[in-house]
């Protein structure tokens, strides 16, 4: 099985689904995903010309740091984290203190990489204010390297856009493709930015009239509960539901492991 290592942690990552998502892509044109996250869809397929996107500035940056300039980055880390080692728990705070400040993309990095459970969490004036994750090192420097060599290498046909998704992909046309992963709509405030349900389905509606082939990561189930959300079935082809393993929002919560099942939504 195709394993992805991750090189930004983020919230709602479909690395567990990404080998599942990619067999179900089409040739294309042009790539975009317009809710790009931490990238595992754009990193399996490593498309020769992309578009990514992301209402999140501070994560774009980063993105463009990892593709054209890890080298940098990767030393930003390693002093972060040497100090960490040194200094204790303490730096974590420092860090994320300055980073709600002045949003620097590198100290993004170093708190996706040692907050807890890697999960990006913003409060309701977008502070990030995930702790730190006290049981684990954060990824050694030294392992890093070979990790953010090989994204940029993939990543080198996309380029990175920061804003609304609608905008991304406002060019897109027939023979593109979109793969679009919303926040879900349930996990208000744990993302950072929120989308309208009504205006996200007439997105879909003008996507359909353009005939741009589009896959959507939508809604799911989780253990006992489901979380889907009824989708107008003009809108779509075809509904699959994808197991994703366990749920690692669930084990933070209670430790304990859940099956989850994604929905996958294809108009073709
Ligand atoms: C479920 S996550 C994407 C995860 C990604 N597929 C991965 O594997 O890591 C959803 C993303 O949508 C972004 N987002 C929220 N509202 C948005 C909007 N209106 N336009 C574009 N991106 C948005 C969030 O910042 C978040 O990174």
């Amino acid at each position: 099985m195709f394993t992805i290592q991750p090189v930004i942690k983020w919230s709602g990552s479909k690395r567990s689904q990404a080998a599942a998502i990619t067999q179900y892509i089409p040739n294309f044109n042009r790539y975009y995903e317009p809710f790009v996250g931490g990238g595992s869809i754009a990193y399996a397929i490593s498309p020769d010309k992309g578009l990514c996107g992301d209402i999140y500035e501070p994560l774009i940056n980063l993105w463009r740091l990892i593709q054209s300039g890890y080298e940098t980055l990767l030393e930003q880390y390693r002093l972060h984290w040497d100090r960490l080692q040194n200094e204790g728990y303490l730096v974590f705070y420092e860090i994320r203190e300055k980073y709600n400040k002045n949003q620097n993309p590198a100290d993004l990095f170093f708190l996706s990489r040692t907050c807890v459970n890697g999960l990006i969490r913003f409060n309701k004036n977008g502070e990030f204010n995930n702790s730190l994750h006290h049981t684990r090192k954060g990824i050694d420097p030294m392992r890093l390297k070979s990790i953010m060599a090989n994204w940029s290498e993939r990543l080198q046909g996309v380029e990175f856009q920061s804003g609304d998704y609608w905008e991304t992909t406002q060019n897109v046309r027939k023979g593109d493709f979109v793969y679009l992963d919303p926040p879900y709509f349930h996990t208000k405030g744990r993302y950072f930015g929120t989308i309208d349900f009504e205006r996200f389905t007439d997105y879909l509606v003008w996507l359909n009239k353009k005939n741009v082939n589009y896959a959507l990561s939508f809604d799911g189930i989780r253990g006992e509960t489901d979380y889907m959300i009824e989708l107008p079935k003009e809108l779509y082809k075809r509904h699959l539901m994808l197991s994703s393993g366990n749920s690692s929002f669930k084990k933070v919560m209670d430790k304990k492991n859940e099956t989850v099942y994604e929905s996958l939504y294809l108009n073709y």
